[in-house]
């Protein structure tokens, strides 16, 4: 296994999943762990990562002794290259410009770290990679016994081995997808030069955290609000499969869920999994306070504040315990690393709200329950990759986002149980015939090549003709964009054969829908969900 020292930089969990790719396992842990931890934990290598700290400021910052004392394998990534430079009796220089992006680094002196791996070969045939970089300062004297592994004009040593002792490092990114060699890179360096085997998978996951889960949790309680959502499912089946009936599954059922879409979490988690789940039935509540209010802003809030409310009702319940029980300690979340880096504060704030999301980040203080979150380390297709793991169907695991407030941001305005119910049944066949329809050029489905497709209701009548009769119903739009982070999307070309078919599907067997439009605006201007 490979132990990944944390300086504080913002892409050590890059590493981490670069590391999981080439099938090896990996803990990240901080800088200053003591010696003893690490000579138990037992590396086959280790990686120092980046720091957003100055090693000619930052005196603190160092890697433990032990890391040099082990005789194991050390890759040092930007700031762990000054840290190494510094410690092994190199030097580093302070600059004031910061050298930030692409950049073309010349491999130097046929390294087993480089060796065979290069993006392209000058006419003189020096290997040369293509890179990201991002750093101030630099190392400008190299150790005693180490050697130039890489350059640039403007850093001349990005790179310094001495091979002897196994020790590399790089002033550029490997881990980041920028570095176009950079996963051959950790190839190399966690199965050839550490020696790690290889045949580590993602079902290996699964013993590791319910291993940690189970000394985390100990004999308490705890407390998961599911939604059906990807990542509430995935943490669910996980620390069910960790301490079983000690879990307790909340399901607050607003109403404003997709067709037979409460039945089927409860049919997964309750039927399948045989977990404890506890479905509160919350549609009138909720379509009670949402009678006449036709804001968007101020629909989310309701739909918010009440679904946090509800879920507090519960937890508090079983936060108390009963006869049997001795009462919850946990508050279960499936974060998963996008997430910690959002509230981290590292996305800029952006001045104006353009919508409220669904909040529920302050529950666990306010309910006194400590917080239990193992998905902390994923990346959303690996938490998919466990789900599947875990024997979630893959439908479920690789479904499109939801978004917290439901339906009730699909229909425009009012939300009516009447349109709730118009607007599941058409959803439901936009996305059936999505499932169905292949695009031949790629093999995949509509529904794979979409990041997100859905109906969304319009409380407009428009004339039409049915048969001999004249209807006058209710319209609605189709969306589909693709997208790779959501911030902004294009809207999807689907083929206009499937358009077709899915808007005579919807008008033939929803009554009540006599028209249908397809949306063609992207994000921005528009955005992905109508409210
Ligand atoms: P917009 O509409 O802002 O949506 O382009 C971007 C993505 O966020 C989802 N979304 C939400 N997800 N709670 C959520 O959990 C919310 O309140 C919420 N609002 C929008 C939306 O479905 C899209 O994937």
């Amino acid at each position: 296994k490979i132990l990944v020292l944390d300086f504080g930089s913002q892409v050590t969990q890059l590493i981490a999943r670069r590391v999981r790719e080439a099938n090896v396992y990996c803990e990240i842990h901080p800088n200053d762990v003591s010696d003893e931890f690490i000579r138990s934990f037992a590396p086959k290598g280790i990686i120092l990562s980046g720091s957003h700290a100055s090693t000619y400021e930052d005196h603190e910052l160092r890697a433990p002794q032990a890391v040099w004392d082990l005789g194991v394998p050390v890759l040092g990534i930007c700031y762990g290259m000054q840290t190494m430079a510094v410690q092994l009796g190199g030097v580093v220089s302070w600059s004031d410009t910061r050298e930030f992006g692409y950049a073309e680094v010349r491999a130097h002196g046929h390294t087993k770290f480089l060796q065979d791996i290069q993006d392209f070969a000058t006419a003189e045939g020096h290997g040369m990679l293509k890179v990201w970089m991002s750093h101030g300062d630099k190392v400008t004297a190299l150790p005693p016994g180490f050697k130039l592994m890489a350059s640039t004009p403007s850093c001349p040593i990005a790179g310094m081995a001495n091979e002897e002792k196994g020790y590399y490092a790089v002033q550029f990114h490997p881990e980041v997808t920028h570095t176009v060699q950079g996963a051959a890179m950790f190839t190399r360096f966690v199965r050839e030069i550490a020696g790690c085997a290889g045949d580590w998978i993602m079902g290996d996951y699964i013993a590791e955290a319910v291993a940690k889960i189970r000394e985390q949790v100990g004999d308490e309680e705890v407390i998961l609000g599911l939604s059906g959502g990807v990542d509430s499912s995935v943490a669910a089946a996980l620390i069910h499969r960790a301490i079983g009936d000690q879990l307790t599954c909340v399901f607050v059922d607003h109403g404003l869920l997709r067709l037979n879409e409460g039945d089927m979490v409860m049919e997964m988690f309750a039927g399948k999994l045989h977990a404890k789940v506890i479905r509160v039935d919350a549609a009138d509540l909720f379509m009670g306070e949402l009678a006449g209010v036709s804001d968007p802003e101020q629909k989310r809030k309701i739909i918010g504040r009440l679904f946090v409310d509800v879920f507090k009702a519960e937890a508090a319940k079983l936060k108390a315990g009963d006869g049997g029980h001795k009462g919850a300690a946990f508050l279960a979340q499936g974060t998963i690393y996008p997430d910690v880096v959002e509230s981290g504060g590292t996305k800029t704030k952006k001045a104006t709200t353009i919508k409220s999301h669904h909040n529920v980040g302050g529950l666990p203080e306010q309910l006194g329950l400590k917080l239990l979150e193992p998905l902390r380390e994923l990346f959303k297709d690996e938490v998919r990759e466990l789900g599947v793991a875990l024997g979630l169907p893959h439908d479920m695991v690789y479904r499109h986002p939801f978004p917290g407030p439901g339906l009730g941001v699909r229909i425009l305005g009012d939300v009516k149980m009447e349109y709730a119910d118009l607007l599941r049944r058409a959803d439901a066949i936009f996305i059936e015939e999505l499932r169905k329809a292949v695009d031949a050029a790629s093999g995949k489905t509509w529904y794979e090549l979409t990041s997100q497709a859905f109906v969304v209701f319009l409380p407009v009548k428009s004339v039409g003709v049915m048969g001999d009769g004249r209807t006058y119903d209710y319209v609605v739009a189709l969306r589909a964009v693709q997208t790779q982070d959501f911030m902004t999307a294009h809207w999807a070309h689907l083929p206009y054969e499937l358009l077709g078919k899915v808007s005579n599907r919807i008008i033939n067997e929803v009554r009540g829908i006599n028209r249908v439009v397809y949306d063609v605006s992207g994000k921005p201007p528009a955005t992905i969900e109508w409210e």
